[in-house]
């Protein structure tokens, strides 16, 4: 049976390895598709709506056709069409320069004649609001039901209740590369993509589907990319435009978004506002809740988030819909539906831990079957100090106030088949491994080193890369839900095993010895039963001659395993007179499986707290009702945590079997209860809207005095 051995006998697996694209990135080396330049490329730009609502009268491109270096024009709505929200696609240009494709967006002349809006959820749902899908009736999709166990006799055995609205705004992902392509046909039937995306053979598949091409005929390439969280998973409308301005002017064409766009059109979190009511027996048993609530997707929907999480419930009822307004489409953010799930979930055990008069995490311990979960509750209490923490919430003295708090979450990321790979052994010694992965930005390159480089007895540095690129014909899945690593690192590990078969065979005449009695050691082989029997690497490999050794792998169940769990603990600093919250540690105690590389799981973390707390305290989608559009569409308004923000994160990387497991989405989960209930802590008021801003902190305490 396939295993990955014991710790104590790993020299790279679970070790901390820096990253192997670092250098290149730091230098600005790396080629990012924003970076990506071809011989007698054009410039593509997209006129996108500033209205939220409208009917397309007139469209006429002639003026943008005629003027001096616009190569092409296209329109991508059409009269008698409509317009649903701001940053829906007009038509797309193609100029010589970046600045004739702006000013040519200014000559295409669009007549619309515009229709009631509405932008926010409450506007959507009230009464005669206008509506805004033909596919539904209202603005409000049907509810989904569910009930388990007898809510009613629950609530009627309940010492104690708690009822609450806790609410969650829409986030936008920030891709600090925004969503677009790089395009090429090397002929009228061979396209190459260069495209900032988290599935480069999803694109692939798109694209060839779309322009009805063998797959094979098209080529996606993302050697580095700037963050996706689950919104660059197809080629989207600025795609297909590049791709067919390509087409029309036989010319390369780069077509990135704007900031602006990248707010507005490439996907969001979805918004939840949930009423809900639980309750608990004087022992501190969970016994009922009772919960109703919605979220808006834009004109999608897709807005649904976890409720009750993570701690059991016997008796509950939920009823959960979706809100359309006239806003961009979500997309998968980062553990869709877990974070805005737990902040309302760990909220809600806080408040009814406060009425019970029971410490918040003997409650927790008491209702949580997670016996990982239940062991995170003990190193991550230890680690933030939790005997350190207010008994009584709001007692601290003077203007600053400290207070801690605990979330908690759970997530999948056991992988799944699908995934090529070829590991190469040539005869002067070189390695190479091959898959058609994409880096997101958790290193599963240096992933696919240390795998081989262990393997073989290597230096990670030693193993030469390729991911990234659909031409090697190495299929991959898309790097959504935390699957990358658990997908591609058993179809690798296989894959070096069978490479190192193959050149233990061309070794064992050399050596004397048969094929079963050969070990690999630090840069050599040896003889088992005779250790003064040895050869080093390129000694071996030298045996190759003419040949090389090439060997796929197969994804062997046996070397993943599903299912996380995760706690994290918050300490903060309230300013009780401007409002302002630091936050000055994060506690994050994360389960992931085997670790394969210590180091960029404890980067994932971090990633996944800075998201958690920039959700906590900062990010808000704002709508101006007035005029349908988003008032912070850009980055010094809309805010994302800098480094003011970030506090001391603790990432402590749980590792709870040796089978690997994804964990790329699950550290941003528990940071918004730690945060929200480290601030209840800390001042004695709760505030239950995301994010937590000064506003709502000192209407809480004026609140709270009066
Ligand atoms: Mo993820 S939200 O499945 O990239």
């Amino acid at each position: 049976m396939a295993s990955w051995g014991e710790a104590s006998q790993s020299r790279l697996i679970g070790k901390r390895i820096a990253r192997l694209s670092g250098k290149d990135k730091v230098t600005g080396k790396a080629k990012y598709t924003f970076d990506i330049n071809r011989p007698e490329m054009l410039y593509g730009r997209i006129l996108r709506s500033e209205v939220a609502h409208a009917n397309v009268t007139d469209l006429d491109l002639t003026r943008a056709e005629a003027l001096p270096g616009v190569k092409a024009v296209i329109p991508l709505t059409e009269v008698g069409r409509k317009l649903r929200y701001q940053g829906q696609e007009i038509a797309a240009v193609a100029a010589e320069t970046d600045d004739i494709a702006k000013d040519a967006l200014r000559l295409i002349y669009v007549e619309l004649e515009e229709l009631p809006f509405v932008v926010t959820e409450a506007d959507a749902m009230a009464e005669g609001a206008p509506q805004i899908r033909d596919d539904w009736k209202g603005n409000q999709s049907n509810p989904g039901i569910n009930e388990d166990g007898d809510v009613d006799a629950a609530f009627s055995e309940a010492a104690v209740t708690v009822e609450a609205t806790y609410h969650t705004p829409v986030q936008t992902h920030v891709c600090l590369e925004t969503h677009g392509h790089v395009v090429e046909w090397t002929d009228e039937n061979n396209l190459t993509v260069w495209a900032s995306t988290q599935a480069v053979f999803g694109v692939r598949n798109d694209l060839a589907r779309r322009f009805e091409l063998p797959a094979n005929q098209v080529r996606v390439i993302t050697e580095h990319m700037g963050g996706g969280f689950g919104s660059k998973f197809n080629a989207g409308v600025e795609g297909l435009a590049a791709v067919r301005l390509s087409r029309m002017t036989e010319r390369p064409v780069k077509l990135m978004l704007t900031r602006k766009a990248e707010h507005l059109v490439a996907g969001n979190r979805p918004s939840m506002t949930q009423h809900v009511k639980a309750g608990a027996t004087r022992d501190g048993r969970l016994i009922a809740y009772d919960m109703r609530g919605y979220g808006t997707g834009g004109i999608s929907s897709g807005a649904g988030f976890n409720a009750p999480y993570v701690y059991h419930v016997p008796n509950r009822r939920t009823e959960r819909f979706n809100v359309a307004v006239n806003a961009g489409n979500q997309r998968a953010m980062r553990a869709p539906g877990h974070p805005q799930g737990a902040f309302a979930m760990d909220s809600l055990m806080d408040e009814l831990a406060e009425k019970l008069g029971m410490n918040p995490l003997e409650f927790r311990r008491i209702n949580d079957s997670s016996e990982v979960r239940q062991a995170q509750y003990t190193l991550g209490a230890q680690e933030i100090g939790w005997h350190r923490r207010n008994n009584v919430p709001g007692s601290g003295t003077g203007v600053k106030k400290r207070g801690m708090g605990v979330g908690s979450g759970l997530w999948g990321g056991g992988g799944g088949r699908g995934t090529q790979a070829r590991v190469t052994i040539n005869a002067d010694g070189t390695v190479e491994a091959v898959t058609g992965t994409q880096d997101i930005g958790t290193g599963i390159r240096t992933v696919i080193a240390i795998i081989v480089a262990e393997e073989l007895g290597l230096a990670p540095t030693d193993i030469s890369v390729k991911v990234g690129d659909s031409g090697p014909g190495l299929p991959s899945g898309g790097s959504g839900g935390s699957q990358t690593t658990a997908s591609v690192a058993p179809v690798i590990k296989t894959a070096a095993a069978a490479a190192k078969q193959k050149l233990f065979e061309h070794v064992a005449p050399l050596l004397q010895a048969p094929v079963d009695d050969l070990r690999i050691g630090t840069g050599k082989i040896y003889v088992a039963s005779d250790r003064t029997k040895t050869v080093t690497w390129k000694q071996a490999t030298g045996q190759l001659g003419q040949e090389s050794i090439s060997e796929g792998g197969n994804w062997d169940q046996e070397l993943r395993q599903g299912g996380v769990a995760g706690t994290q603990f918050a300490e903060v600093e309230v300013d009780t007179q401007t409002g302002h919250v630091k936050v000055l540690k994060i506690v994050a105690v994360q389960d992931c499986g085997l670790a394969i590389n210590r180091l960029t799981t404890e980067s994932q973390i971090n990633g996944g707290v800075i998201m958690g707390l920039g959700q906590a305290l900062l990010e808000e989608r704002i709508m101006d009702p007035q005029t349908g559009r988003m008032l912070n569409a850009n980055l010094e308004d809309y805010k994302v945590p800098g480094t003011f923000e970030i506090p001391e994160i603790k990432s402590i990387v749980f590792d709870t079997h040796r089978k690997v497991t994804g964990v790329g989405e699950p550290p941003c989960i528990p940071t918004l209860g730690a945060i929200a209930n480290a601030v209840h802590n800390a001042i004695g008021v709760r505030i239950r809207e995301l994010p937590i801003t000064p506003d709502k902190i000192l209407t809480a305490l004026a609140e709270k005095k009066a």
